[in-house]
C-alpha cells in the first residue's frame, strides 16, 4: 500500500526489479548501489505525482510517457545545495588543506576534484576560496578543479554559471559583490568559471581515471548502499597522489578496507590525508 501522506513506498507496492530494469534499459544507470530505503522514498514521490498505485504500473506508465524517465531520474538524483554550504567545512579545508595544497613551486598544478557536483555551488566556492587564499598569486598558478555528476541536464545549468538567490545564502556578501554579476540571475564571474571543468561521470559505474591532490565529496555516499561505498573510497584511494586530501564532509563516514590508506586531518569535518 501506498502512503500518500507518508514518505515510503512500502514493501506492499511491489517489488522494486521492473524499475531496476527498465531504467537500466533506458540510461545505462545501475540503481541496485543506491539504499532501498532511500529508492522507494523517492519513487513514492513518482508514484503519488503519476497516481500509480504500484512499481508495477508505475514501469507502465513509464513506458508510454516519453517525459517521465526525466522527472524520475530527477526525483532520483537529489541536488540540493548552495554555495559554502556547511561553511565550517570549508574554513577546515582552507586552515588545514589549502597550507601543504599550494606549498609547492607556482609551476606544480595542482589538481581538485568535486564528486556529486550538482549544479556547481560546491567546485565553484572551491574555487572561490581559493581565489580568496591566493589573492594575486592566483595568476601564476596552474590550478584545475574537475566537478563530476550523473546528470547531464544538472551539469549543463552548472556550466552556465547562473544562480538564484538562495543559493547565495550562506554566501558572504562582500564575496557575493566581488564574485558575482547580478542581472536575470546571479552569474558567477568568467575568471571563477573557467577553473572549473564539468563533465559527466557515474561515480558507481564508471572507473575514475587521473591524479588529485584534493577530493571532495558531500552528501553522495548517504544515499549508497555499504558496499558501493567502500568501492568507491577505494577509487578515491587509487586516484589520489600519496599525501593528497579527501573531504567528506559531517554528513558522511570513510568505510571500508580503503581507510587504512588514510590518516584523520579533522575528524568533525571528516577531512583525511593518504599516506605518503
Ligand atoms: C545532494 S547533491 C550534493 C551536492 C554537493 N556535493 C553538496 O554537498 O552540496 C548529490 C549529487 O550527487 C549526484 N550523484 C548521485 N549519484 C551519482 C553517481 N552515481 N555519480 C555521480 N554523481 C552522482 C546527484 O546527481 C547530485 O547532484
Amino acid at each position: 500500500m501506498i502512503s500518500l501522506k507518508g514518505q515510503d513506498v512500502s514493501e506492499d507496492a511491489g517489488n522494486l526489479d521492473p524499475l531496476h530494469r527498465a531504467v537500466y534499459r533506458k540510461t545505462g544507470m545501475d540503481l541496485h548501489p543506491y539504499k532501498e530505503k532511500f529508492l522507494r522514498r523517492r519513487v513514492a514521490v513518482r508514484l503519488r505525482a503519476t497516481g500509480c498505485e504500484n512499481v508495477a504500473r508505475y514501469v507502465a506508465y513509464l513506458e508510454s510517457d516519453e517525459e517521465e524517465l526525466d522527472k524520475l531520474l530527477l526525483c532520483l538524483t537529489i541536488h540540493v545545495s548552495s554555495f559554502f554550504r556547511n561553511p565550517s567545512t570549508f574554513r577546515a579545508v582552507e586552515e588545514k588543506v589549502f597550507p601543504d595544497l599550494f606549498a609547492g613551486p607556482p609551476s606544480r598544478p595542482v589538481r581538485l576534484w568535486s564528486v556529486g557536483c550538482a549544479r556547481g555551488e560546491e567546485p565553484y566556492s572551491l574555487a572561490i576560496l581559493i581565489s580568496e587564499y591566493l589573492g594575486e598569486d592566483l595568476r601564476g598558478r596552474n590550478v584545475r578543479i574537475e566537478a563530476i555528476d550523473i546528470d547531464e541536464k544538472i551539469l549543463e545549468e552548472a556550466k552556465g554559471g547562473g544562480f538564484r538567490k538562495s543559493q547565495l545564502k550562506e554566501l558572504d556578501p562582500s564575496l557575493e559583490k566581488k564574485y558575482f554579476v547580478k542581472n536575470a540571475s546571479y552569474r558567477i564571474v568568467p575568471g571563477i568559471r573557467k577553473m572549473v571543468k564539468f563533465h559527466r561521470l557515474d561515480i558507481l559505474m564508471d572507473p575514475p581515471a587521473g591524479e588529485y591532490d584534493f577530493i571532495l565529496c558531500r552528501n553522495l555516499l548517504i544515499y549508497i548502499e555499504r558496499k558501493p561505498q567502500e568501492q568507491i573510497v577505494e577509487h578515491f584511494s587509487r586516484v589520489l597522489r600519496p599525501g593528497g586530501f579527501l573531504a567528506l564532509g559531517r554528513t558522511e563516514v570513510l568505510v571500508g578496507p580503503a581507510r587504512e590508506a588514510f590518516e584523520v586531518v579533522d575528524a568533525r569535518e571528516r577531512i583525511y590525508r593518504k599516506a605518503g
